[in-house]
């Protein structure tokens, strides 16, 4: 099979050292990546490093190799554009249908997805001009990705960084599997907790669990490509952040439970994928615990964590809100589902085997559906974006 050929235009901005890993990303994967930066991008990152990393050639002009009509052929044959990072001028000019240079011949040329993934200063993104540059794309059927909040190229902060390089390589591989989706979740918030929270026994040391965080991660992920607004409540990660995704960071059971308890009232969907520690230890040693010699070392007493799911599934923050959890077994995994999404009283339960090289870290998951209403749908083992887009495929059919 011929690998997917993907264009990756990148413009004159500083991420553009950025769009080497994406660039990466893309080739390793297998795709056929042709890299068609603007004559400004070559002023952060030359020609030789493109050239030598997608293993074709690179021009910026529509004058070189005219006999091969690059202006034209790239663009009609590409499965996928995505320009990383997209200036406000590439988004300007991409708007208007303006041509000229090979990047803009070639978004004039593609019938396949187009993908911008802007990054600028924040008062260059929240310019008027750059705004309606940005629906006008948006409405021709490109996807334009929401910059990252963050660090800018000198010392200010704001919104305008290039998402995370693996974030937009995710969106780039949805796209290509899927096209472009209709935003069956717009107008829709969901609250999505992930990760595993740690409860502190003194400064240096917690208990945690095996959680990566990633099924989660792939739930804001998707449900934000699905057009929701999405809170992604995260313990104890270390991910990039999804892009167009709130992210409010936790530690513990504690916090988890008073992050979402405070996104719920608003929220249509909530699912908790995090692993959320049933105990805490009693006491916390504000200084580190020594050992003592010739002495038995101190038992830890455990105290009971309160159970979030349960409580949100038992006083529903509005009427309707669609409640899923998570469970993770090692034995029976069926049975123990059923009675546990019973217990708990969500509308869904995703049930997963988990073990110590199952599940946990990996970048694959397989699992089983329950639903309240006596349904059982199965997920076959694959990406955790394809559990995620069933889960959402389960709770969209809910909300109707
Ligand atoms: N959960 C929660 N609050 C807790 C524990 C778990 O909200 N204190 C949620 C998890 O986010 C997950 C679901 O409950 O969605 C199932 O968690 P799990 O730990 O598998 O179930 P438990 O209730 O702990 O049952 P058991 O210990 O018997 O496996």
């Amino acid at each position: 099979m011929d690998k997917p050929k993907v264009v990756l235009g990148v413009s004159g901005g500083i991420a553009a050292y950025k769009a080497c890993e994406l660039l990466r990303r893309l080739t390793e994967s297998g795709h056929d990546v042709r890299v068609v930066p603007t004559a400004s991008a070559l002023h952060f990152v030359g020609a030789a490093t493109w050239s030598a990393l997608s293993g074709n050639p690179v021009s910026t002009e529509v004058w070189d190799d005219v006999h091969e009509v690059p202006h034209v052929r790239i663009g009609q044959h590409a499965d996928l554009v995505v320009v990383a990072p997209a200036t406000a001028d590439i988004l300007a000019k991409a708007a208007h249908g303006l041509a000229d240079d090979l990047l803009t011949n070639t978004l004039l040329t593609a019938r396949c997805p187009v993908v911008f993934a802007p990054a600028m200063h924040t008062e260059m993104w929240e310019h008027p001009a750059t705004q309606e540059n940005v629906a006008t794309l948006r409405r021709h059927g490109a996807i334009v990705i929401e910059p990252a909040v963050g660090r800018l190229t000198g010392v200010d902060t704001g919104k305008g960084r290039l998402p995370d390089p693996t974030e937009i390589y995710a969106i780039c591989r949805r796209v290509l599997s899927r096209g472009i989706t209709e935003p069956d979740l717009k107008g829709r918030h969901v609250v999505v907790s992930a990760g595993g929270t740690r409860e502190p026994l003194d400064p240096v040391r917690f208990l945690g669990n095996r959680s990566s965080g990633k099924q989660g991660y792939a739930l804001a992920r998707t449900a934000a490509a699905r057009g929701a607004r999405v809170t992604l409540i995260a313990a104890n990660t270390g991910l990039p952040d999804p892009a167009g995704v709130d992210v409010v960071q936790v530690g513990t059971a504690v916090q988890l439970r008073e992050a979402v308890l405070k996104a719920a009232p608003d929220a249509d969907a909530v699912v908790m994928a995090a692993a959320v520690a049933d105990f805490r230890p009693q006491t916390y040693a504000a200084g580190k615990i020594k050992k003592k010699d010739g002495q038995d070392p101190e038992p830890i007493v455990l105290v009971r964590n309160p159970d979030i799911l349960a409580e949100i599934s038992a006083e529903r923050a509005r009427p309707g809100q669609v409640i899923v959890g998570f469970a993770a077994e090692t034995d029976d995994v069926l049975a123990n589902g059923r009675t546990k999404l019973e217990r708990k009283g969500c509308d869904l339960l995703v049930v997963n085997e988990v073990g110590e090289r199952k599940t946990f870290g990996s970048e694959e998951n397989e699992a089983v559906v329950l639903g309240a209403d006596g349904t059982e749908t199965p997920v076959s083992h694959g990406p955790k974006e394809h559990l995620a887009e069933t889960v959402w495929d389960l709770v969209a059919e809910r909300l109707g």
